[in-house]
């Protein structure tokens, strides 16, 4: 810094140059030496300023306060110098040509994500949620729910069997075709009523194509009381579609063909990929197949125990999987199930390539 011309101001100005070579106490010391309100040097010069005529007193005090700044800058610079050769001692020095980490943001599955919705808006309706194991057997994935032996519907429920023939009662053990035992599990646990949904894997000997995976998630649904109808079905699963698509989807019952319910059915939504106007991902049809549903056979009841005169109910089973490529436009399953991170990413929004 140059000379201030005023000699109580300039007498300061060797100790200012010295500053860089001090040492942490001594900078502690020579701060509070120069700096300090009541004993500081730069407080002891600032007395002469009452000697001074108006004029010169303003010029003196700007020169003071230029001194003062240079002081605390050149303070603050050495401390920071200081630390920094102490982090350096301690720490091996950063090598800021490595390129960085990776961020890795974890996020829920968008198949997950749908289930939760749907079990949400069940909830909303007075469902309870329930779970069941993946390792079946044979009786409670098949026979308990009225397929009849060497029925051809078995074929659509080809899978891995986990157990010779004939090793209990119940038939062999296999990895479960549909969340459809767990209505059978639900209703031997206790009387009715019965309000459940149940999300779970399945696992089908299917082809690995653009609408099929050989192992998925499933939704099931039942309701068993006395004096339901075919009327509940309908505008419980209306009021469903309306509820996770948009309020006014269009939406249609199908008679289909399963044989633990009677009569069975389907639901579409109209294709919220086309909105109707016809697609590749709905086959050009306009429509996409939500659930398979229908109204609980009374044999299936039976199995359970449950009094099949008193006691009506109706159940469903959706694919969250196919509800999913719906929900995100997402044109091939093989994309949700396939673990491609960069595809998971953009559906998460983390993405937006
Ligand atoms: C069943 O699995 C019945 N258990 C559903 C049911 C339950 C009907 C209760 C009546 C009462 P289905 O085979 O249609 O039905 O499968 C149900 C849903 O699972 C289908 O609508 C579809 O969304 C999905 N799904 C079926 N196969 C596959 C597959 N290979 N990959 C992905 N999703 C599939």
């Amino acid at each position: 810094m140059e000379a201030t011309g005023y000699p109580q101001l300039d007498a300061l100005l060797p100790r200012l140059a010295a500053i860089p070579t001090l040492d942490a106490q001594a900078l502690h010391v020579e701060r509070i030496a120069v700096l300090g309100r009541k004993q500081g040097a730069l407080t002891f010069a600032l007395r002469a300023l009452p000697t001074f005529a108006a004029e010169e007193r303003k010029r003196f005090g700007a020169e003071a306060n230029r001194v003062k700044e240079s002081f605390e800058a050149a303070f603050a610079a050495r401390e920071y110098e200081l630390a920094a050769q102490t982090a350096g001692a301690v720490r091996p020095a950063i090598d800021l040509s490595m390129p960085a980490r990776g961020r890795w943001i974890g996020a829920i599955h968008p198949v997950t994500r749908v289930v939760d919705e749907i079990v949400g808006i069940f909830r909303e309706l007075g469902f309870a949620v329930a779970v069941g194991p993946e390792a079946e057997t044979e009786w409670l994935n098949f026979g308990a729910l009225n397929f009849p032996p060497d029925h051809p519907a078995l074929d659509m429920h080809d899978t891995l069997y986990l157990t010779e023939a004939g090793q209990s009662d119940e038939g062999r053990v296999l990895l479960r075709t549909h969340t459809s035992p767990v209505q059978i599990r639900v209703m031997q646990a206790g009387p009715p009523p019965y309000r459940v949904v149940i999300p779970g894997m399945v696992y089908r000997n299917d082809p690995w194509d653009a609408s099929h995976a050989p192992a998925f998630a499933q939704i099931e649904g039942l309701a068993v009381d006395e004096g339901i109808g075919l009327v509940d079905l309908k505008a419980t699963l209306t009021h469903f579609a309306r509820r996770f698509f948009e309020p006014a989807t269009k939406v249609r019952f199908r008679p289909s063909y399963f044989p633990f319910t009677e009569p069975s059915g389907e639901l579409d939504v109209e294709c919220q990929i086309c909105h109707g106007s016809g697609c590749p991902a709905c086959k050009q049809t306009g429509w996409m197949e939500l659930l398979g549903c229908g109204m609980v056979h009374p044999k299936v009841l039976q199995n359970c125990g449950v009094d099949a005169e008193r006691y009506t109910g109706w159940a469903f089973g959706l694919g969250p999987g196919r509800t999913a490529q719906q929900r995100y436009g997402v044109p091939d399953i093989r994309l949700l199930y396939g673990g491609d991170m960069r595809f998971l990413r953009r559906i998460a929004g983390q993405d937006p390539a």
